[in-house]
């Protein structure tokens, strides 16, 4: 299968023996995701939303379809997606509405966990919140710590770690606090499993569009609708009014009300053909194809002397994204990253926007990551294994 499927992404043909094994930090685009923006750009460009003759008429039709597609995607409704630039811009976008609306306590308690990225941490310290709970990570690198303190406000989560892989049981959290709003971030799972926000049922869900075979520069937040009626804005500007005067605003309601700008319209409709790419495979298919590839990754990593693995051991990919990070004894990260350049096999070294786990969990201050989508097969892997055993020799001696 995965032959088939790396054929159907250009990068791989223009760069022969190319190992890519960096989707946690981006994801290489198939063709016809390529395709589509080239056929916004040649056939229909102009602005959504104003102008009042056939291009645009296309354009804005285009665009909000995508919200259509996004919304069966993750089983939402249409009204309930916004376009952000990404994760990041949500997540930032989500505490400072919270906070201006007067949804939390001032200052307020929040929960997130040690797996945290940056972008899910510093919009939250930024509130001055009067305490941040952490749920801890244990010795197989599992969240188990499953409760929200009783009085929180907010409980902000990635889905999964960017480094670790760990899946986060974030149902089973969510309900032990149903008072604290709950905002999730699947921009690491979105392009591996399933995810369905009724089921889940959090009341904000974000993921950026780069790590799901879609252009950089578009992002997704999903809010529940009853909380999207009643909270601010965090963009004000163009597109997203009812009526200006001198002394005063009304905004308009729903998904624009938070979408002030001209937005990147040719990402969100190639977004839309990233999701029917992903449909066409299926998740069923993916999710056996990157579990098969993480225990032969974890197999063949054993092979190495000395090697930390910082990734669940005897779980199921229902636990664990194919998302492994782990440090040799003795050499730096980042010097068998730039040994593994050399030889056109890219993995990722550092702390990779996760400190706090980094320094107080793993006590180390930086890692190298190898991350697998659907593009990956054994070769990939066998030739990280080789260069890995080549970059010992070297830096060994
Ligand atoms: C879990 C997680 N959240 C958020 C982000 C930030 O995404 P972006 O830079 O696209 O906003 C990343 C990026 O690596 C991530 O892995």
């Amino acid at each position: 299968m995965n032959n088939n499927i790396k054929n159907q992404f250009p990068i791989f043909s223009k760069n022969k023996g190319l190992v890519y094994l960096d989707s946690a930090s981006t994801s290489q685009k198939p063709k016809v995701v390529i395709d589509k923006l080239v056929e916004f750009y040649t056939e229909y460009n102009s602005n959504v939303h104003r102008g009042l003759y056939p291009l645009s008429e296309k354009a804005t039709d285009e665009y909000e379809k995508v919200r259509e597609t996004i919304a069966k995607f993750i089983n939402a409704e249409p009204n309930e997606i916004i376009f952000t630039s990404g994760a990041t811009e949500a997540i930032n976008g989500v505490s400072r509405s919270l906070y201006s609306s007067g949804f939390i306590n001032v200052p307020p308690k929040i929960t997130l966990t040690d797996l945290e990225h940056h972008s899910n941490v510093l919009p939250w310290q930024d509130l001055q919140p009067e305490m941040i709970q952490y749920l801890g990570l244990d010795d197989n690198y599992l969240i188990n710590d499953t409760k929200i303190f009783k009085d929180s406000d907010i409980f902000a989560s990635i889905h999964a770690s960017n480094v670790t892989g760990t899946i986060i049981p974030i149902k089973e959290i969510i309900t032990s606090n149903e008072n604290a709003y709950s905002i999730i971030d699947a921009t690491q799972s979105i392009a591996h499993m399933k995810i369905d926000v009724k089921d889940l049922d959090v009341d904000f869900l974000t993921f950026s569009g780069h790590k799901l075979f879609a252009p950089t520069g578009i992002g997704v937040l999903y809010i529940k609708e009853e909380i999207m009626k009643e909270l601010n804005p965090f963009k004000l500007g163009g597109g997203m009014i009812d009526e200006v005067t001198r002394n005063g605003s009304t905004y308009a309601s729903g998904p624009t009300k938070f979408e002030a700008g001209t937005p990147n319209i040719a990402a969100a409709i190639a977004l839309a053909e990233a999701v029917r790419f992903i449909d066409s495979i299926g998740f069923e298919e993916i999710k056996l194809s990157e579990e098969r590839l993480r225990l032969y990754l974890l197999e063949r990593l054993d092979e190495i002397e000395n090697i930390e693995i910082y990734h669940p051991k005897n779980v199921t990919g229902k636990e664990a994204l194919a998302v492994v990070s782990f440090n040799i004894e003795g050499i730096h990260s980042h010097d068998i990253s730039a040994y593994l350049g050399e030889k056109n096999i890219c993995v990722r070294a550092g702390h990779h926007c996760t400190q706090i786990l980094h320094r107080d969990v793993l006590n180390v201050p930086a890692s190298l990551r190898a991350s697998i989508s659907v593009y990956n097969n054994e070769e990939d892997i066998a030739k990280l294994i080789e260069g890995l055993k080549g970059a010992i020799k070297i830096y060994k001696k």
